[in-house]
């Protein structure tokens, strides 16, 4: 593999240089909240890759779980969030989020997040393998009421957002700390170096590696491939989470439909208009990964329905406007009528492997968020724990920056270690038509290392993306940037799945269908490494 710090070539003397005390890379959720928690104390500033609301959070419409409902406890949470995670979580970072959530959420409600009610009482519903009425919501765009709300906050508190600014790479000093990032300003089409003290990363997930996925045009992995060239490790890189439920219409988008709507009651049926979900424990609510594999083997037949009109007309319109609306653009009215859909890609469970605390292998660099992995989410997230995920860790990583306020040293240009600059590959002129070579990538990834894998596709998923890897050199061009992160990332995730001869959560494989024990660990993998490794947490 080509394999170097920097994904293009820069220059040092060229570029114009700004500095803040800690940089926090990505405005979702967890940034956002990352970035409110420690400006009383440091000079904070967001960079983000295009506007601050273009990310996943404002796109999550289902809700965030807590265990905030009189009959629930946060020793419920733990134990529902365990179960779905198929043996893989690591239960000290699911017992932290079942016990930080409620007050994370009670703060979020403090800055004006507005819940739905019922009688003047937060109003609960029920998701997946949730046991207990657990998910807070606001009404379908929960993500976008939780996004408005931080948004307010941070410009509320002057924390410094620089929008249009993607970040190519992590900087490191000469003892190997992370001491800042090179950025392609956009709106300057310049390359800038920005120097901090502390960098967090919370630039979210990688759906776009697939053709169908529920996530926006932003999420393609940047901030867990600069992390990778950087050094750091990344673990459970195989273990993606498909969405059973997504628009499926010729040229419309795979636009979520939340599980909340089958929380509410709706149904999934198959083209004789049978409930197939119906001797499966759970039914429509089983685990996300039990319900989008039945789906994908009812699709074979025939297109699969989600009849959500059952709820009842009015409630329909109520609960879910933005659904209905949506759908209504693509000719179905889901208040009447059942609305075709099958599985998406929806979130990435692994991630740049981080402790308790948010801390990764490379000094002062902090990850939080999709991006991150602690092991909370083992092998297959919990419905709407992903919300309260980045609220309870970029909490956590917040307190520890503080508390290692005293040892922080402001980096000066003189410090970055340009020794690894040399290492850059020098850009040859490549005739790939990159367009192609990006649909190319999403098909591969959907057919090869999607719901269903089996070594042989694996292998050939390999071979096409590494001779795609051997020729493609970016230019300066976010789109060309992007592809150079995809290309890194797909053939991560072919290699995790590849090693891991079993089925677990999110990641099927044909030829092992069965859960085996002695793969309940958690794969890791690193630059420079040729072969996934295994922890136990
Ligand atoms: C949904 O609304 O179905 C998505 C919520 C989640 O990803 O947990």
């Amino acid at each position: 593999m080509r394999d170097s710090n920097y994904l293009i070539p820069w220059d040092p003397d060229e570029l114009e240089v700004y500095s803040t005390e800690v940089l926090v890379l990505g405005s979702g959720v967890a940034g956002l909240f990352a970035a409110i928690n420690l400006c009383s104390r440091f000079n904070t500033t967001i960079l983000t890759k295009k506007n601050i609301m273009a990310g996943n959070t404002e796109h999550a419409q289902g809700g965030i779980a807590v265990a905030l409902n009189q009959d629930d406890s946060p020793e419920f949470h733990f134990g529902d969030t365990i179960k779905a995670g198929a043996g893989l979580c690591n239960l000290e970072a699911v017992r932290i989020l079942a016990e930080k959530g409620p007050e994370c959420v009670e703060l979020l409600i403090k800055l004006g997040a507005k819940f739905d009610k019922q009688e003047n009482r937060l109003d609960f519903t029920r998701e997946a393998a949730h046991s207990k009425n657990r998910v807070l919501h606001a009404k379908d765009e929960t993500g976008g009421e939780i996004e408005r709300t931080l948004v307010a906050k941070v410009y509320e508190c002057g924390i410094s957002v620089q929008e249009n600014h993607f970040v190519i790479d992590l900087l490191k000093d000469k003892e190997n700390k992370v001491c800042g990032v090179i950025v392609f300003n956009e709106n300057k089409s310049e390359l800038e170096i920005w120097l901090a003290k502390v960098v967090i990363l919370a630039t979210g997930g990688l759906g776009q590696l697939y053709k169908y996925t529920t996530n926006p045009p932003v999420t393609t992995g940047d901030g867990l491939a600069a992390a990778y060239r950087a050094g750091a490790e990344l673990m459970d890189m195989e273990f993606i989470q498909f969405h059973p439920t997504a628009l499926l219409l010729p040229g419309a988008p795979s636009f979520l439909i939340s599980e909340a709507a089958r929380g509410e009651g709706a149904r999934l049926l198959n083209s004789k208009g049978e409930r197939f979900m119906r001797d499966i424990p759970g039914q429509e609510l089983a685990p996300r990964d039990v319900v989008a594999r039945a789906i994908w083997a009812e699709m074979k037949n025939g297109p699969v329905y989600l009849d959500i009109s059952c709820i009842g007309r009015d409630k329909v319109k109520e609960r879910f406007p933005g659904i209905y609306k949506t759908c209504l653009a693509y000719g179905v009215d889901i208040s009447t009528t059942p609305v075709p859909v099958g599985p998406a890609t929806h979130f990435l469970m692994g991630g740049i492997k981080v402790n308790i605390d948010g801390e990764t292998n490379l000094a002062n660099l902090y990850a939080c968020g999709e991006c991150a992995c602690n092991g909370v989410h083992g092998a297959n997230r919990l419905a709407s724990n992903s919300l309260l995920d980045g609220l309870v860790f970029a909490s956590i990583v917040a307190e520890k920056i503080k508390s290692n306020q005293a040892e922080l040293t402001m980096p000066k240009k003189e410090d970055i270690d340009l020794s690894l600059s040399k290492k850059i590959p020098s850009q040859e002129n490549s005739c790939l038509d990159k367009e192609r070579v990006k649909e190319d990538l999403k098909e591969i990834m959907w057919d090869k290392v999607g719901i269903i894998r089996n070594r042989s596709g694996l292998l050939q998923a390999e071979a096409q993306l590494t001779d795609y890897w051997r020729e493609f050199f970016p230019g300066l061009d976010t789109s060309e940037l992007e592809l150079g992160n995809m290309l890194i990332l797909s053939r991560l995730i072919v290699k995790s799945a590849l090693a891991r001869e079993e089925s677990r959560g999110g990641h099927y494989r044909s030829d092992f269908p069965l859960t085996n024990k002695k793969w309940q660990k958690h794969s890791v993998i690193k630059r420079g490494d040729t072969h996934v490794s295994y922890i136990y947490l």
